[in-house]
């Protein structure tokens, strides 16, 4: 059962080859391009803006699920409309009006997704959830890729499950940060539907192969040492 969906994460690519690196997702088993925006203020770090977005945009063949770390958000979801973006992901902690937020996404021709960061606890998400196409929970604090996976976001998963089911929501379960084969099992045991791995994918000596075993990884013994290649 391959149901879960890979989003590798471009922040971990090479720059200098961009178009190479989404090439190379746009072969793999990935099923969508995530990309991560931040502003310097809601995290300690900037990263991409509009013209990478532009590059995504024009080279990816795989739907994009863009991560908005930017306070503010509202400000700038006019001006993404026109980069055909699957998934729109907003922090909680950004938004003042989260549920007029999710709605302008919406309008937008967007898919909602309300992100937490590794303090907000999932029921902050309990009247919000079935507005909700997505929930991203981070499993490292926001900002920058290559750190460790968060133990916690195991069972932090296992609750927005359950909360998921007893609503009776469509409510797809994202994670992003510190995420491998064994993290991800972990994670997809719990509930997840989406793993976002960076580093993991672009920092391994086979990015191709490293991603189509984050699909396989049901199949995998969960005891199996795999990518040795890659220790965090
Ligand atoms: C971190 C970003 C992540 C990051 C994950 O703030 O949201 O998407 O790229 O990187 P890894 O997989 O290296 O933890
Ligand atoms: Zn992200």
């Amino acid at each position: 059962m391959n149901q879960h969906k890979i989003a590798p994460s471009l922040l971990a690519a090479d720059f200098g080859n961009l178009q190479r690196d989404i090439e190379m997702i746009n072969q793999s088993d990935a099923d969508w391009l995530h990309l991560d925006v931040m502003d310097g203020v809601f995290v300690p770090n900037l990263s991409i803006g509009f013209p990478i977005l532009n590059v995504a945009r024009t080279f990816s063949k795989k739907p994009l699920d863009v991560h908005l770390m930017i306070v503010q958000p509202e400000k700038f979801i006019p001006r993404l409309e026109k980069y055909q973006i699957n998934t729109l992901s907003v922090h909680y902690e950004t938004c003042t009006h989260l549920h007029s937020v999710v709605q302008q996404i919406k309008n937008a021709g967007m898919k909602a997704s309300v992100t937490l960061n590794p303090h907000s606890p999932v029921c902050l998400l309990e009247d919000i959830l079935q507005d909700l196409d997505m929930a991203l929970l981070m499993s490292v604090n926001p900002g920058f890729g290559g750190q460790q996976f968060i133990t916690q976001s195991v069972q932090k998963v296992a609750k927005l499950k359950e909360m998921i089911l007893r609503k009776n929501a469509a409510t797809l379960i994202e994670v992003d940060g510190g995420i491998t084969c064994e993290t991800g099992k972990l994670l997809l045991d719990a509930g997840a539907d989406v793993l976002v791995a960076g580093s993991f994918v672009f920092k391994s000596n086979n990015p191709l192969e490293t991603i189509h075993k984050l699909k396989c990884i049901n199949e995998l013994d969960a005891d199996s040492k795999i990518n040795k290649n890659y220790t965090r």
